[in-house]
């Protein structure tokens, strides 16, 4: 008797310790299928546009040169950009295949491009004067893509804002912390944040996506006691029920804390896991080595390495978001323009390799210098050649497997049949089969064999 008392107090007593965990009650069918547009889409626009654009030397140019508010200001006092048209953004990310987009509606610098309550460090007060995140919003959603915002947990012009490791005005010691924070107080920075994210996804419409950055939790840094995580979290998820939320806001412990992981500027080895589990990703890739814009930085990525980057991350599960840091006249930089129109000509006749697609069965082997995606709807295989080969190509044990082979690009069948040369003749394995590809490269910078699938 008194065991079994005991024993509810405990459950008791630790019921709300685990009801904490959960932001919102989903089964794991009813996430999947929230995020079945995104999962399908895989490849999106992301943009960071902020008063930075006019220093045209990073978005993180504050801290990295230890700018004060004061000298700052001047880009805020200039921030014009007269030939901002975000139907020809639209247009060139339509065209790069892109089927979704995500801007930064405020940046760490604490700018908004929003018409924000809340605070007077907005567009509307610069001499642009109009809310460039509406206008965005309108011509995105007109172009057919699904519309995402950015919301910056830190800030650096905020003047209740703890200073901390990040922060452009950081200092070493915990004394000194204690002294510079006297005046601040997250408490009343966790409202506005609060205010200004309900205010983002309150006068916009239907936001597809939220994604939050970012947290750095330990000495000197924030996490989700400083941004009120869970509450706001619950509110996001009240205000739009199918939004789906990136992983920054340190509520990975939380069910309903997050949809999908991150990985930031690397490759991921492997389709990434959460206990055990494998999860959703997305990651986040630049042009160039910055994300704002970055007038004097020539690390620019080429087309190969693009599309690499694009196939590599649908062959492992994944997502790709690809920046652009527009200048501060409102234009995207040329270089990125050709990258664009450059994945577009690829992505126009290759995209079932990639829309709807995933990892491919383990029961695929991998040929040399190719990466396989898989389409589980239609059950066709997608072989991208990297290297492309001189006329024989072996598909190691595909025996049985095939029931047609053609290139993507332009519905040209590829033959299988015996090897040319005895010598290849004789290694060709069991199982294995011969296609038969033509001398020259087809004229598109990765060709793609799309296989249709014994059932
Ligand atoms: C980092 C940077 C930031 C950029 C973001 C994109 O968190 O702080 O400048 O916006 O990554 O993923």
């Amino acid at each position: 008797m008194k065991k079994s008392i005991l024993l509810l107090l405990m459950v008791l007593l630790y019921q709300p310790i685990f009801a904490q965990k959960k932001i919102w009650d989903e089964t794991e069918a009813e996430k999947t299928k929230r995020l079945e547009w995104w999962t399908n889409d895989r490849f999106g626009m992301f943009i960071h546009w902020g008063t930075y654009a006019l220093a045209g030397r990073h978005e993180w140019v504050k801290k990295n040169e230890r700018i004060p508010d004061s000298e700052y200001q001047k880009y805020f006092d200039n921030f014009n950009p007269d030939l901002y048209n975000p139907t020809e953004w639209a247009k060139m990310a339509k065209a790069a295949g892109m089927k979704y987009a995500v801007i930064t509606s405020k940046h760490h610098e604490g700018f908004t491009l929003f018409d924000s309550k809340f605070t007077d460090y907005k567009v509307t007060n610069t001499p642009y004067g109009k809310d460039a995140l509406k206008e965005w919003v309108d011509a995105f959603r007109a172009e057919g893509l699904k519309i995402g915002f950015y919301y910056s947990l830190i800030d650096w012009h905020h003047p209740k804002y703890t200073i901390d490791r990040v922060h452009p005005q950081s200092v070493t010691t915990k004394e000194e912390y204690d002294a510079i924070n006297k005046d601040r107080d997250m408490s009343v920075y966790r409202e506005y944040l609060k205010n200004q994210v309900r205010e983002i996804l309150t006068n916009y419409g239907k936001i597809d996506i939220l994604w939050l950055d970012f947290s750095f939790p330990g000495e000197f840094g924030k996490g989700r006691d400083d941004w009120g995580s869970v509450e706001l979290m619950k509110m996001v998820r009240k205000l739009q029920p199918e939004i789906l939320v990136n992983d920054r806001a340190d509520l990975k412990d939380y069910a309903g804390g997050w949809d999908f992981t991150t990985p930031e500027q690397f490759k991921v080895p492997f389709w990434p896991t959460y206990e055990g589990k494998k999860i959703p990703w997305e990651t986040c890739q630049t042009f160039s080595g910055s994300w704002g814009y970055y007038r004097d930085e020539y690390t620019w990525k080429d087309t190969k390495q693009l599309l690499v980057l694009l196939i590599e991350s649908v062959s492992k599960g994944g997502n790709l978001l690809l920046n652009v840091g527009p200048t501060g006249r409102g234009t995207i930089d040329y270089r990125a323009q050709n990258a664009l129109a450059d994945m577009g000509d690829w992505m126009k006749v290759n995209n079932r390799s990639v829309y709807g697609c995933t990892q491919a069965p383990e029961t695929f082997a991998v040929p040399d210098n190719c990466i396989l995606t898989y389409n589980p709807k239609t059950n066709r295989l997608y072989i991208h050649l990297l290297d492309y080969p001189l006329q024989n190509f072996t598909l190691p044990g595909y025996k049985g497997k095939v029931k047609y082979a053609q290139f993507l690009h332009d519905a040209s069948e590829i033959k299988i049949s015996a090897p040319r040369g005895h010598w290849v003749e004789q290694n060709l394995a069991e199982n294995d089969i011969n296609l038969s590809l033509p001398v020259n490269k087809p004229p598109v910078e990765i060709p793609v064999i799309e296989l249709i699938l014994e059932d």
